[in-house]
């Protein structure tokens, strides 16, 4: 893809193509490149390897950018033996606006409320609309592809108790269906989900069921969209019993090569701080390329984050001493409080300087994120760093 980025806005910008394993160069970070000034552009290049469920979004002011709606979708299609009848693009995301539908911070306590919880609103979108309308045909099945790209809001995906079948997640599919009725999706994540076949007449809506993740803002039933099955169509929808094939990159008892530590602390100067491994944007250990990494990812506070990693997925292999359900790629992916995740990935030969953090954009904000560099052993590395603001990284 090459992408020419014209910043038209009256401040800096910069984009994040968030799962898509590029170079770091494009990365879309302030770590990896000066931000793009007002009437500047930048171009984007980079291949891209996997199949899935993309996004891009502003890296930039993005509790206020990204709040606006600077995202957008990346499907990148596979080849696979999936056949459906139709197929969309569900961008969930809410909005907390004035009375005069525009932005606003808010006063003092508004503020430092926001800081904890995260930016949640009452305007609820799916792909920028209110009331969204998604029509069927009886007897036809449905890809959908759900990304969550609000700043804060988990989603717990619900159909009024319908099934549905996930065949997909961050990093592409699943090696085989899984039939569900509801699935958390934290900010950040994607799934791919088959719905149908349904009845003519059958009316249901996209719900998200409440989800206590210790906010100020008390946990509610919400509904996104409406879900309306017209006259009976022909179905060609097959879904094959095996998706794909996904290799095992460690086991359960594979050596830790490093701890991290998310938590949350009293600060007299913000009344909160939000840190990894005790610090505000921390600066990790570098690891060398083909090394296999074993991160032991905690979660010592008592509220929920959305752990991801730019640039590269991991499979999560153990979650507070259980074994997943099923194997699966991911970049985002919940830390509950007070737990402890397990995850495995392999830097592959794109050295460079990276990150992760808490997707949740007031906590990323605030601090709670890493940098590290992906080096080739072979060499000794002189990446260059091009850091403004810290806090804009
Ligand atoms: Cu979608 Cu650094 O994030
Ligand atoms: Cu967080």
């Amino acid at each position: 893809m090459v992408i020419k980025v014209n910043n038209e806005l009256e401040e800096p910008t910069v984009v994040h193509w968030h799962g898509i394993r590029l170079p770091a160069s494009m990365d879309g970070t302030g770590e990896v490149q000066k931000p793009i000034q007002p009437r500047e552009s930048f171009i984007y290049r980079f291949e891209l390897p996997d199949a899935g469920t993309f996004w891009y979004h502003s890296h930039h002011n993005e509790t206020e950018q990204m709040e606006r709606g600077m995202y957008g979708a990346l499907i990148v299609e596979d080849d696979s033996k999936i056949v459906t009848d139709a197929e969309s693009v569900l961008m969930i995301d809410d909005m907390k606006l004035a009375k005069n539908y525009s932005f606003k911070r808010g006063n003092f306590i508004e503020q430092w409320k926001v800081r904890h919880d995260g930016r949640e609103g009452q305007t609820l979108l799916v792909n920028g609309q209110e009331n969204y309308l998604i029509e069927m045909h009886e007897g036809q099945s449905e890809r959908w592809r759900i990304i969550n790209a609000s700043s804060a809001r988990y989603v717990r995906f619900y159909l009024g108790g319908k099934q549905f079948t996930l065949i997909g997640t961050d990093g592409g599919l699943l090696e085989a269906p899984k039939n569900m009725t509801e699935m958390l999706l934290t900010p950040g994540e994607r799934i791919d989900i088959i719905v149908g076949p349904f009845k003519s007449g059958e009316i249901f809506y996209i719900e998200s069921l409440p989800y206590n993740r210790m906010t100020f803002l008390k946990a509610k039933h919400n509904a996104f969209a409406t879900v309306r099955v017209k006259e009976a169509k022909p179905s060609i929808a097959y879904i094959p019993a095996q998706l794909t094939e996904i290799k095992t990159l460690a086991d359960r008892d594979a050596a830790v090569t490093r701890k991290i530590k998310f938590s949350v602390g009293a600060s007299w100067k913000h009344g909160i701080d939000f840190l990894v491994n005790g610090e505000m944007h921390a600066h990790d250990a570098p690891i060398y390329i083909n090394d296999l990494q074993v991160w032991e990812v905690a979660n010592t506070s008592l509220m929920d984050h959305p752990f991801h990693l730019h640039g590269f997925f991991f499979q999560v292999i153990e979650e507070n001493g259980k074994v997943p359900e099923y194997k699966a790629w991911k970049d985002t992916y919940n830390l509950k409080p007070r737990s402890k995740v397990k995850i495995a990935w392999i830097p592959d030969n794109r050295p460079g300087r990276w990150m992760y953090h808490c997707h949740i954009l007031e906590h990323h904000e605030a601090g709670m994120m890493a940098h590290f560099e992906v080096i080739d052993k072979g060499e000794i590395s002189f990446s260059p760093q091009v850091r403004s603001s810290c806090a804009h990284s």
